[in-house]
């Protein structure tokens, strides 16, 4: 896959009136033209920052940033403004015009893209047969699930059909990289899930890279390809969204997967002594977690028949993340000594993580 983004040793300081602040401290990234990646990380861990450097909004302190292979500082400026133009960006504020209807304002968006290869763009993309603008603005607003609304003014939407209206008008840019900053952030879980599969299946058809900004797992796990996981300016972990989020390394990533996971319930349990976790001679508290990739047998149902022991679910969690169960289990098993080790060797052979939480 060619390289569609390469930030190199990228550090942005901004003089703030009580002195220098390091918003990033030297970030490098390579990204794969037509993946989705989502940058997770708390407020202010320099998010909106990357995605800055990336539109051409703001130039590094110091290092690089490519676009399809050339540096944006390095080029002409009308090379650099060409290049640009290749990337776009939908922010937490919908980018409508308040006094264009949403087909006027996507449509201009796309007689935009016309012009610019009538003035000479890319030999292949004169050759491509285009469909006319307007076209191109209902065919994406109808994807967008907007076409009945396309004649409403942006003050008439909802946030969620303002997102939408958004993303129709960036894509009909006819961009090779989507910037998304916090698009879901004001949206429900809904809304926010919705919007997330209908962009997925647009970009996937169009091959267009994602670099999509978030401080919600949820939404990692919606859509992204990958992860990236910024913290107070560095990337502390990075990988594909699966392998990551199953088991996760950096402190910072772990944090924010337990966050949203109701397996984190189980230590308030044990605090609390709850009677849920009031174990019996011979029962033992054991969370199971799944973090390889070919956890497809019912494992719960299995052990307990091979090895003759009860195992009562306590809390469960478990996702399919990029076709892959992850998540895991808590449960109380019960049975002969013996025959629980022999079912703990068993399901750590099958690359169960397995852990022993209290026993009786
Ligand atoms: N031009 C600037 N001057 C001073 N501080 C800034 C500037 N731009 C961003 N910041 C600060 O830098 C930090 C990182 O910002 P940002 O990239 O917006 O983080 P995120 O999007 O991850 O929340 C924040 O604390 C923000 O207030
Ligand atoms: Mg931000």
């Amino acid at each position: 896959m060619p390289e569609s983004i390469v930030i190199r040793d990228v550090t942005k300081t901004v003089l703030t009136p009580d002195g220098p602040k390091s918003l990033l401290k030297g970030v490098n990234l390579h990204l794969e033209q037509g993946r989705i990646y989502g940058v997770i990380g708390l407020g202010g861990a320099g998010k909106s920052t990357l995605l800055k450097l990336i539109a051409g909004e703001i130039r590094p302190t110091s290092g690089t940033v490519e676009l399809f292979g050339r540096s944006i500082r390095d080029v002409s400026d009308s090379e650099r403004a060409d290049l640009l133009t290749k990337v776009a960006k939908v922010g937490v504020f919908p980018n409508l015009t308040p006094n264009q209807t949403i087909i006027e304002s996507v449509t201009e968006a796309a007689q935009q893209v016309e012009h610019r290869i009538a003035d000479g763009g890319e030999p292949d993309e004169k050759d491509k047969p285009r469909l006319e603008p307007s076209e191109i603005a209902l065919h994406l607003l109808r994807a967008l699930g907007l076409r009945a609304l396309k004649n409403l003014y942006p003050e008439q939407l909802s946030g969620g059909e303002l997102q939408r209206a958004s993303v129709a008008k960036a894509l009909a840019a006819d961009p090779r990289v989507l910037l998304l900053d916090e698009v879901t952030g004001a949206l429900d879980h809904l809304e926010s899930r919705e919007i997330l599969r209908l962009i997925r299946r647009l970009v996937k058809e169009r091959n267009i890279t994602v670099v999509l900004a978030t401080h919600e797992i949820s939404a990692i796990k919606e859509i992204c390809d990958n992860v990236i996981v910024l913290d107070k300016g560095l990337v502390v972990e990075e990988g594909p969204s699966h392998a990551v989020i199953a088991d996760p390394q950096a402190d910072r990533t772990r944090a924010f997967v337990q966050s949203a996971s109701s397996l984190g319930k189980v230590s308030d349990l044990l605090a609390g002594s709850d009677p849920v976790v009031d174990l019996r001679p011979g029962q033992k508290l054991i969370s199971l977690r799944y973090v390889s990739e070919d956890v497809s047998e019912p494992l719960v149902s299995l052990v307990t028949r091979k090895f003759g022991i009860d195992v009562n679910i306590m809390l469960a969690d478990i996702q399919i993340v990029g076709k892959y169960p992850i998540g895991g289990i808590v449960g109380i098993f019960e049975g002969p000594e013996r025959n629980i080790r022999d079912a703990i060797t068993f399901l750590r052979g099958k690359k169960v993580r397995v852990e022993i939480i209290a026993e009786n």
